[in-house]
């Protein structure tokens, strides 16, 4: 991070802390139509759409680390293996052989000169392409050029594996936009995978990932875990095109570090912020992700129908040593048998504003200043979506324009 866009963060916290009212030129944020919870048209648009022409996290490099390598990924909705290829490439194939359908990788994960269909025996290059069909004489003039696995847009980030469904989108960096460069003194080439879990929530996906776009919440229910650590008077919220976000709010002076820290190394090029803030990114559609500099913990969201979702959780870390040594953990307790405290603190939460859903509500639901980035986060999904899709009564009205995008920060304009 450049010193002057840390000078501006904080004397932006200063901001934060002195105002009495929301910045003067802020937009009346309209109350969100809470059928965007409920209503089953909303979540078809979601899964075929939102889900389907944005990025998401797919992998870590760790996971598959050497040629022949492969991981099933299927959490998106459709069947996908990762392969890692001779060549160093990563791609991403739809597990579905071009013969009869059968997933060509059964196992969730292994290693392999070639994907040989478990059904008839068709194998396929780590590309995707159609290498060998078994009793080909019985087929007339197979086209195998056109029988190649579907590929689908993978790309990395360091060691974090993106897959993206849409063969239009522009490419991960470009999606990133100024992420990539505010990123870069956490070293994602280096960062090891710690753990990766999933747990079951019963609640609409957002419910569960909007309690990571606000600090609001912080003092009330995370009145011993997370709010010792952060100072949410000052929080400041930063909203990116493309529907990602920021919040950076700086830990109280002389609190002490987390004992569990010390125990890890850290990330030496991590920078003031990081290690003096608690800062987290909303990455557009489903991602959050803590930056620190002893872990780089996301957590990502993903629909399971409308009212139940999957929390997936991961640890990374720059290298602990020993790989018989276990890695730092921030988000499970008994090794992965349940949440962590803070996550349980989020989770009942938000699986009890699910059992109180009404889904004959019209009432809408007013957001802050202080919860700006949800309404970002809705403003950004209709704009995939494509507003004329949606029924009426559930859009969202742009209201935060691009004033109000990184990089413009109105806020430290001063007044007049
Ligand atoms: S379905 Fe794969 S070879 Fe027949
Ligand atoms: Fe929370």
């Amino acid at each position: 991070m450049s010193q002057q866009h840390l000078q501006q963060l904080r004397q932006l916290m200063a901001y934060e802390a002195s105002r009495n009212a929301p910045p003067a030129d802020f937009p009346r944020l309209p109350p969100l139509p809470s059928a965007r919870y409920t209503d089953a048209a909303f979540h078809a648009l979601e899964q075929d759409i939102l889900f389907r022409k944005t990025w998401l996290l797919a992998a870590h490099l760790d996971e598959i680390p050497e040629p022949g390598c492969f991981q099933r990924w299927d959490i998106a909705g459709a069947p996908v293996v990762l392969v890692h290829a001779d060549n160093g490439d990563i791609h991403a194939l739809i597990n579905r052989c071009s013969h009869r359908g059968a997933p060509v990788a059964m196992d969730e994960r292994g290693k392999r000169k070639r994907l040989t269909c478990p059904y008839h025996g068709w194998s396929y290059s780590h590309e995707g392409e159609l290498l060998a069909v078994r009793e080909s004489r019985d087929f007339a003039a197979l086209d195998t050029e056109a029988l190649s696995l579907q590929r689908l847009r993978c790309e990395r980030l360091g060691k974090l594996i993106f897959v993206n469904f849409d063969p239009q989108a522009v490419n991960l960096r470009e999606s990133l936009g100024a992420l990539v460069e505010e990123w870069a003194e956490f070293d994602l080439d280096n960062c090891r995978l710690s753990r990766r879990d999933r747990f079951s929530v019963r609640c609409n996906w957002k419910i569960a990932m909007e309690a990571n776009l606000e600090v609001y919440h912080v003092p009330s229910i995370h009145g011993k875990t997370v709010s010792p650590v952060l100072d949410a008077r000052r929080n400041v919220n930063s909203f990116y095109p493309g529907g990602h976000s920021r919040m950076v709010a700086p830990i109280p002076e002389g609190h002490a570090q987390p004992a569990w820290t010390s125990r890890w190394p850290d990330i030496p090029t991590a920078g003031d912020i990081a290690r003096t803030c608690t800062q987290s990114y909303s990455v557009f559609p489903n991602l959050v992700m803590p930056l620190n500099q002893f872990v780089i913990p996301p957590i990502q969201f993903w629909p399971d129908g409308i009212d139940q979702c999957i929390v997936e959780t991961w640890t990374m870390a720059p290298d602990w040593g020993a790989d018989t040594d276990r890695g730092p953990d921030m988000w499970t307790e008994d090794d992965g048998a349940r949440p962590s405290r803070v996550l349980r603190e989020d989770i009942d939460m938000s699986e009890a504003i699910q059992a109180a859903l009404d889904p004959r509500s019209n009432r809408g639901i007013p957001l802050s200043y202080q919860e700006a980035r949800i309404y970002h986060w809705h403003q950004s999904a209709d704009a995939v979506v494509g507003a004329a899709q949606i029924p009426e009564g559930l859009r969202v009205q742009p209201v935060l324009e691009d004033a109000w995008l990184h990089p413009n920060e109105p806020r430290l304009r001063g007044p007049g």
